[in-house]
């Protein structure tokens, strides 16, 4: 690996290592006649993947993928002035993993499903036959992560200023859960903000609902533990499989967190925060209109059969407004 683009040169804090996605191959399992996993891994990786995609620096690291900036030299020949693309591939240590490649793909074939300006658009995936590795590229967003937003803005956010990542958010999760998708891994550094909006990515520990896109790997979360403590739902962590209701209770989390800058059970697994009974205490987030909090509440319930609230609800009661208020903002032509 070039200097330019090592992963030592990416400062990590404890807080970021606290987030990241926990990712382990339960069991160890033969090796399937896969291509790119049949030899050992020791080739480095070149500055310019499929003599196309030279790779600029690194943008972020995360349980499992290495994302990169790269400069695309073929639109770069044809004149484009911005031939920049975001390039993910797994980090070395998956990458040697037999289901490595599958897992890459699934996460690019699922988000591929959606057609949503809130989720980070995907371009192509590609083998890098050289150093035998998978990888796929994807829009470049030139923004913030919200767990970055959040160390900015340690007190939450003011109320517009939620709002308007909340339902962008919210929306892009309603189309995903309508397409057939879970997103799996919701947290603060799997959503981004720039000048060019919100984004939802990183849906590699996703999975398609029974009977969508049923030519896809699944991956089988009884051999692959993957989650993120803080934003994993009880019945996940009890070994339950995905549902729309733990992708709620992930962004239910993100949201309480945004709304006041601390996340509802202090970052705990669920399971702790459930055991330690922290619900007892929760109170509604200060900058959080008093209309949106039950919504939210029982989005957060640690029972799933209390989570009783789809997306879409969750988005009306941040979308709601009283009636005097929507004539007053359409007369005046003004978003409050
Ligand atoms: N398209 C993009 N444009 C700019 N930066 C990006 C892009 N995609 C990812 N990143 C950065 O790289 C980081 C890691 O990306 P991603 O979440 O896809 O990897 P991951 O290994 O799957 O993470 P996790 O720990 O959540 O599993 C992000 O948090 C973000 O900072
Ligand atoms: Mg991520």
């Amino acid at each position: 690996m070039s200097e330019s683009v090592s992963l030592d040169n990416l400062p990590v804090s404890e807080e970021e290592i606290a987030d990241l996605t926990y990712f382990a191959f339960a069991k160890a399992v033969p090796a399937p006649r896969d291509v790119l996993t049949s030899q050992a891994r020791t080739i480095e990786l070149p500055d310019v993947l499929v003599g196309r995609y030279r790779l600029e620096r690194l943008l972020g690291a995360g349980g499992m993928g290495v994302v990169y900036r790269a400069r695309d030299l073929l639109h770069e020949q044809f004149g484009d002035p911005e031939p920049y693309v975001a390039l993910k591939m797994l980090g070395e240590e998956l990458a040697e993993s037999p289901d490595a490649s599958a897992l890459l793909y699934s996460e690019f074939a699922m988000t591929r499903r959606l057609h949503h300006p809130n989720v980070l658009r995907l371009h192509s995936f590609e083998v890098d036959t050289c150093c035998r590795r998978a990888f796929f590229t994807m829009e470049l967003m030139r923004g913030l992560t919200l767990d970055r937003l959040l160390c900015d803005r340690p007190l939450g956010l003011s109320w517009p200023e939620l709002r308007d990542i909340a339902l962008p958010l919210l929306d892009a999760l309603a189309h995903s859960h309508s397409r057939g998708v879970l997103h799996g891994d919701l947290k603060p550094s799997n959503v981004m903000v720039s000048e060019d909006g919100v984004r939802l990515f990183d849906f590699g520990l996703g999975q398609s609902m029974e009977g969508v896109m049923p030519g896809l790997a699944q991956l089988s979360r009884n051999r692959i533990n993957a989650w993120t403590p803080g934003y994993a739902a009880p019945e996940l962590l009890e070994g339950q499989p995905l549902s729309t209701g733990t992708d709620i209770y992930a962004v239910a989390c993100v949201l309480y967190e945004l709304a006041g800058g601390k996340h509802p059970f202090n970052r705990l697994p669920s399971i702790r925060a459930r055991d330690e009974r922290l619900d007892r205490e929760l109170l509604a987030p200060r900058t959080l209109p008093k209309h949106c909090w039950p919504a939210l509440r029982a989005a957060l319930s640690f029972d799933a059969s209390q989570r009783i609230i789809t997306v879409p609800e969750l988005y009306d009661s941040f979308n709601w407004q009283p009636l005097l208020l929507r004539c007053w903002s359409a007369r005046v032509g003004r978003k409050v």
